[in-house]
């Protein structure tokens, strides 16, 4: 038995942010993120801009990465990067970026699904005293997906319900938008939410059959709810901001925990953690709190840093494909449409 520890560097590319990890078993020694902000002025990614920029940033991002850890290329034992899901040309860069790294380095490669990746990083070190036991369930939220995840093992993860139109992160966006804020509007909800009253406005919520999910109509009765107070009072928006936000946040929120609930009493259980981008709220950070201690479950909430997009949930996810002989080859491409089974 050697106790060599496994050195990985890993890349995200998959959306809008350029981001490098370097990992050492399940320790982060690094997590340099360089976020876009050219998106901003349009309301929204656009996709052909966002691959430009990972193109500028790549090269800076890993050089960081590799600064900051102080590891040399010669120290790596692998390269990882997101093969999907997610923007076709973004996750062009990271690939290409990391095929070529492995190539002239003659280092194994290792391709990483997004998704999991935002499950698995959980188990980075520095956050629990325990980190979560398998089975159990994640509730994932971010601004491309909504799933409920079960999770039988670090490879082993079952869809069990999801989204059949906008994710709670666009819920989130798309409200934003409405309400004049600017892209990406989740954490600007979050921020005017701790200032409002939660309960002065209702949102019809959706049926949806199993665990599945749907925001579409959300989005839908906020629009003709704002359209019909702006008639009466043209600055309806301005002066009920956070109260709006609070209501819209404690809406989406309640749809998400419905289901969570519903799911930990049909599989039997009790440990629960969330994860993506969404699961930076504020809000649902609280409310997972409050129904851990009500419902006894073990609750994972992670640190800020690994629930939007990063590289170091990339780099622990390797690890573990690492460990289980994963490898890819040259010839691998991108997905956009992965699957978190696969
Ligand atoms: O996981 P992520 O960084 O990227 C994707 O894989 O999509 O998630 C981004 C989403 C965006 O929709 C953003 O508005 C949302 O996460 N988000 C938040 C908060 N922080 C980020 N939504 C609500 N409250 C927040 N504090
Ligand atoms: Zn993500």
């Amino acid at each position: 038995m050697t106790d060599k520890k496994i050195t990985i560097l890993a890349i995200e590319s998959s959306c809008d942010d350029t981001s490098v990890a370097v990992i050492q078993n399940s320790t982060i020694l690094s997590n340099v993120i360089a976020s876009q902000k050219v998106h901003e002025i349009y309301g929204g990614v656009v996709p052909e801009l966002a691959s430009r920029a990972h193109q500028k940033n790549i090269v800076p991002v890993v050089q960081q990465a590799l600064n900051q850890s102080n590891v040399c290329l010669s120290d790596l034992d692998a390269v990882a990067f997101t093969k999907g899901p997610g923007l076709m040309g973004s996750l062009l860069v990271g690939t290409s970026f990391a095929k070529g790294l492995a190539l002239a380095n003659k280092l194994p490669l290792i391709c990483v699904n997004h998704m999991r990746g935002h499950v698995l990083a959980h188990f980075i070190d520095g956050q629990y005293e325990e980190k979560p036991k398998f089975p159990f369930i994640c509730l994932t939220v971010s601004g491309g997906h909504t799933q409920l995840v079960l999770v039988k093992n670090y490879l082993d993860m079952e869809v069990i319900g999801s989204t059949i139109d906008d994710a709670a992160g666009e819920a989130f966006d798309k409200t934003a938008k409405l309400f004049g804020l600017p892209y990406p509007g989740g954490p600007l909800i979050d921020k005017y939410a701790q200032e409002g009253d939660e309960n002065k406005f209702k949102f019809n919520k959706p049926q949806i059959a199993d665990f599945n999910y749907s925001f579409s109509g959300l989005k839908t009765s906020i629009l003709y709810f704002i359209q019909q107070q702006e008639k009466g009072n043209s600055d309806f928006i301005k002066e009920e901001l956070s109260n709006l936000c609070a209501s819209v946040q404690k809406t989406i929120i309640d749809i998400l925990f419905d289901k969570l609930i519903k799911a930990t009493k049909e599989y039997g259980i009790t440990q629960v953690a969330i994860a993506g981008g969404v699961s930076a709220n504020s809000g649902l950070r609280k409310r997972l709190q409050k129904e851990g201690k009500n419902r006894k479950w073990d609750v994972f909430i992670p640190k800020f840093e690994y629930c939007t997009d990063n590289a170091a949930m990339i780099a622990i996810t390797a690890y573990y494909s690492y460990l289980n002989g994963d490898f890819t080859d040259q010839s691998v491409t991108v997905d956009p449409r992965l699957k978190i089974g696969l």
